[in-house]
Parts: structure tokens; sequence; C-alpha cells
């Protein structure tokens, strides 16, 4: 029989780099800190690691601001270092994705700074987006060359002195490249090789559908800010881009991308698809669907229909760097407390047994909540700056991970160091280390439900028969697998079949509120 592709039904798990583990004591994660750490990877049950940017980087952006795309930054270690962590995660039995971040660089970038150097019109500057700002309402101003808005708030236009606007789609620090530019494509299939060559298995994109802008670069007269389908995403040139990668790809064995590909509707995201471009894209519906079966469903037969046509296989997510931990966004306001860590376990069986693949987030196996309540000093992310403190930003899903003992900084960094943010008192009883030894523990339910998909998978086919039931909860049928997730308060009848696993106890043949159970298909 030949085994599909390894990243069609992988299990990848995002490590953050900056908030994993931190060996040489600077307060930051890096890449001997992982490597130190491939054990728990390999005793949880994933396939593959997806690792967030480590590049040489002043970290205006957590690192997707890349001030040289083929060197590590010295806080995150060497490229020795990069050698030596894919050489152990191989032998590990895992793979490993790396980030690109083609849409922008770092305004430390050479090429920038190059920019910044030569005069209008120059074939420096023709690497990055400038324009002509507009006449302003009043005499001697002037206005941005286009009303676009910046991701992190604000214009996504900078002004230099000489008086030419240069286009930034998220912070003045991450100026947008010049996908036009012949340079620009040469360059970026050139540091695909370079990874390629240093054995990684596959590249996360990051903002893929951004690199091409509409020529006109027509005003939104106040549209959605995101207009997916405007002029700042998804023009058709881009998937010529990824239409050479996938060719690279090719070239050597088993390679792959994925994209971080939002789009309008379906069609736009199954254009990336196309048997000669990207093998998977982020379908982040459920990561976005609230507690709800009927919601899920939704999302469910939206996602499957959305890759079909392309014979291509989806993935999920149900939590990221970027979003809010789904234990912190299934908890019920006014409701029990600890509600949205039944829910997230009961979630996992669901995000498991469906067909394709599923990316997981650091700290999710440990069942971490959002750290909501970090000082306004601690704080990072670019939005938080941006927007003067009214948007909180994305710190409180990134605080480092706890691995063990008794207080700050739980094993992340050694002992007596700060870790970048701070981490909250009573994380002794979530460390790794004390999760362990507790049979009824998130990361030990993690290690169960993971070791079980495993030994199934081979055997589940790629389509998805849903079964009647009531409409508080959601049944459906893969082959030999059934999966029953109860979304309501009240229990209901489990369908036919013998119970495998199950998120809490049943009643009987009741599965009980917020609780998900796997069963073998009569
Ligand atoms: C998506 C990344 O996941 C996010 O963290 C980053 O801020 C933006 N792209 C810009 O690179």
């Amino acid at each position: 029989m030949t085994r599909i592709p390894w990243w069609r039904d992988a299990v990848v798990y995002e490590v953050y780099v900056r908030s994993f583990a931190d060996a040489d004591g600077n307060g930051e994660g890096d890449l001997q800190g992982i490597r130190s750490r491939l054990g728990h990877l390999r005793d949880l049950g994933v396939d593959a690691l997806w690792l967030t940017p480590f590049y040489t980087s002043p970290l205006a952006d957590g690192g997707y601001d890349v001030a040289d795309y083929r060197d590590v930054d010295p806080r995150f270690g060497t490229l020795d270092d990069f050698d030596a962590l894919v050489s152990d995660a191989h032998d590990h039995g895992l793979r490993m994705i790396v980030d690109i971040v083609p849409n922008h660089s770092s305004d430390r970038h050479r090429w920038f700074r190059e920019a910044l150097a030569a005069p209008p019109g120059s074939p420096a500057r023709s690497r990055y987006i400038f324009r002509s700002g507009k006449p302003g309402e009043r005499p001697g101003e002037e206005d941005p060359p286009n009303d676009w808005p910046s991701a992190f708030g604000g214009p996504a236009w900078t002004r230099l002195d000489d008086g030419e606007w240069y286009l930034h789609l998220y912070a003045p620090e991450q100026p947008d490249l010049n996908w036009r530019n012949p340079e620009v494509r040469h360059e970026f299939e050139d540091i695909l090789r370079f990874w390629l060559d240093r054995g990684v298995d596959g590249f996360r994109i990051d903002v893929a559908a951004g690199l091409f802008k509409d020529e006109s670069f027509r005003d939104l007269h106040g549209q959605d800010r995101r207009m997916l389908n405007g002029p700042m995403y998804s023009r058709p040139e881009v998937h010529d881009v990824y239409r050479r990668w996938r060719q690279i790809l090719d070239e050597y064995d088993d390679r792959m991308a994925i994209g971080e590909v939002w789009t309008d509707g379906p069609q736009d995201l199954a254009l990336y698809l196309r048997p000669d471009e990207l093998h998977q894209v982020f379908q982040f519906d459920l990561q976005l669907a609230p507690w709800s079966a009927m919601a899920f469903r939704e999302v469910i037969d939206a996602a499957l229909k959305a890759v079909a046509p392309m014979g291509a296989a989806p993935t999920w997510v149900l939590s990221s760097h970027d979003s809010v931990r789904h234990v912190t966004r299934y908890e019920q306001p006014g409701g029990l407390p600890g509600i949205g860590h039944g829910r997230a376990k009961a979630a996992l069986l669901l995000l498991l047994a469906l067909p394709g693949s599923a990316y997981l987030y650091q700290g999710e196996e440990l069942g971490l909540p959002e750290v909501t309540d970090l000082p306004d000093e601690a704080r990072q992310d670019p939005i938080f700056k941006r927007t003067n403190g009214r948007t909180a930003g994305r710190d409180s899903c990134r605080v480092p991970l706890p691995w063990s003992g008794p207080a700050e900084p739980y094993g992340f960094s050694p002992d007596g160091v700060r870790p970048w943010l701070p981490m909250p008192r009573g994380w002794a009883s979530v460390t790794a280390e004390a999760q362990a030894s507790d049979p009824s523990s998130m990361l030990n339910w993690y290690r169960e439900a993971l070791a079980l998909r495993r030994r199934l998978k081979d055997g589940l086919p790629d389509e998805l028969e849903w079964i009647d039931s009531p409409d508080t909860a959601l049944f459906f049928r893969r082959g030999p697998l059934v999966c029953a997730l109860n979304c309501g308060e009240n229990p209901v009848r489990l369908p036919a079949g013998i119970p495998l696993l199950t998120s809490t106890p049943l009643y009987g043949d009741l599965l009980p509120g917020n609780t998900a159970a796997w069963l073998t298909a009569p």
C-alpha cells in the first residue's frame, strides 16, 4: 500500500521560538532550548514542528521582521545550532517546518537600508514599494499615496524626509517588498533552497496572499480594512510565485509548503491548492467558530467543500500565536469557572478525528489560558503600541512555557533569569513536569488522544459521514471511527459503537455536556 504524503494527515506543533525554552539564559527561548525539549514533543506524539521565525531580526514584530533570511538571530542561536536541531528532530521522528516571510522584510534588512540611502526612482528603491504622496487638504500638507490602513493600526504608509512614502501593510519596521521586481523573486527562490539544503521539510508562508498589490493602488474608501479580496490581497500574479516555489520543492523529496492565506471565500482559497501550487493552506474556520455544534458542523462542511475540488487535504487549527487561546475562548461568561478546560479537552477529539492535518499551538497541551493581566510596560506586540493600548495585542498567548518548578521562570529559563514576558504566579500545577505525573492532566489527555489517533489513522478514509444527532451535538463517522461531541449542557444519547476514549466519564450510554467521545463503529 502506498503511504500518503506525510503532511496530509500530520499533527504539527507550532513552536513560538521566543517562548518555548531558554537554554542560554537570556530570558528568551532559543534553538538549543528546543533541542533540549524534543523528548517532550516525541512523547506528546506529534509528527512535525513548525518554528516561528528565528532569523536575524530586531524583533519589531516578534521576528516577522527579518533582517537576514539566511542566518539565525544571535539571541536564538547559530546556524550550527539550527543544523543540530534539524538533525536531532529527525532522529526523534519529527519533521521540521520553518516560517518564511516574503511579504515584507525588516527595515534593518540590507536592501531597505540601501533603499533609504538611494534617491527616489533608484533600483534600490524598486525592491520595495515607494510612491509619492497626494496633496493634503491644507496648502503645504501631504497625504499618503492612498488610504490603506496598516493591519497593526495607523496608515500603511510612512513618509521619508525626501518626501517619498513606503508601504507597510504591518508595522513601519516591516516595509513591503515589491514582488514585481524579478530580483525579489530570485532572492526568495534562493532562500528556499538555502533552508531546503539544510534539511527542512517544509515552509509556513507568512501573509501568503499579500505579495502583490493591485497596481492601481486604489483607495478603499472606508471598506472593510481587511479587504481580503480587495487591492491588497490575492492578486492573480501571486499564483505564479507559488507555482515556481512548488517546482523547487518538488526537486527535493517529500517537502511541503502551507500558506497563511486569508480569503473572503472558499473559491479564492482553493486556487492556492491547485496541484502545481501549495500543498496546504491554513483553514481558520474552526478557530473562528463559537462553541456550538451547529457552527462547528457548518465550518467543517465548508472547509471540506473548499478543498475537495483540488483533491487537497483540509487543515484544522484551534489556537496560534496570533489568537486568543481556546481554553480562554471557550470559557462562558458567568458560567462555571474552568469550563473552557473541559471544552478544550473535548475539542481535541473533534480536531483529531477530522480528515486532514491538525496544527497545535505550544502550551495547548498544558491547557494554558491567556495571561490577560500583563502589565502595560511588559507588552511587546506592535499592535498594543500602535493602537496606544486600545487593543491589547497578542502577548497574552505568547507567555513562555512553564516546564517545572514552583515559581517563575518555571524551568523556562535557568533559575534567577526573568523571562521576556512575566509568567503568572500559580503556574506550579500546570508545568509539564507536574502534569506528567497526574493521570488526569491535560498533558496526559493530549498524549492519549494523539497516541490513539496515530494507531488508527492509517485505517481512516478521507470521507466523513454525518450521523443524526440532537441539535446541541455533532456525530460523524470516518470508516471504523465515530466521533461524538456534545456542545450543550445536558447529556445526549451516544451514537452506536463501543467507546474508546471520552473527555469526561460517560453516564451509561449518555454523553455528558461539553464532552466528546471516540467510539468504534458498530
Ligand atoms: C502573520 C503572523 O502569524 C503574525 O504573527 C505577524 O504579525 C503577521 N503575519 C505579519 O508578519
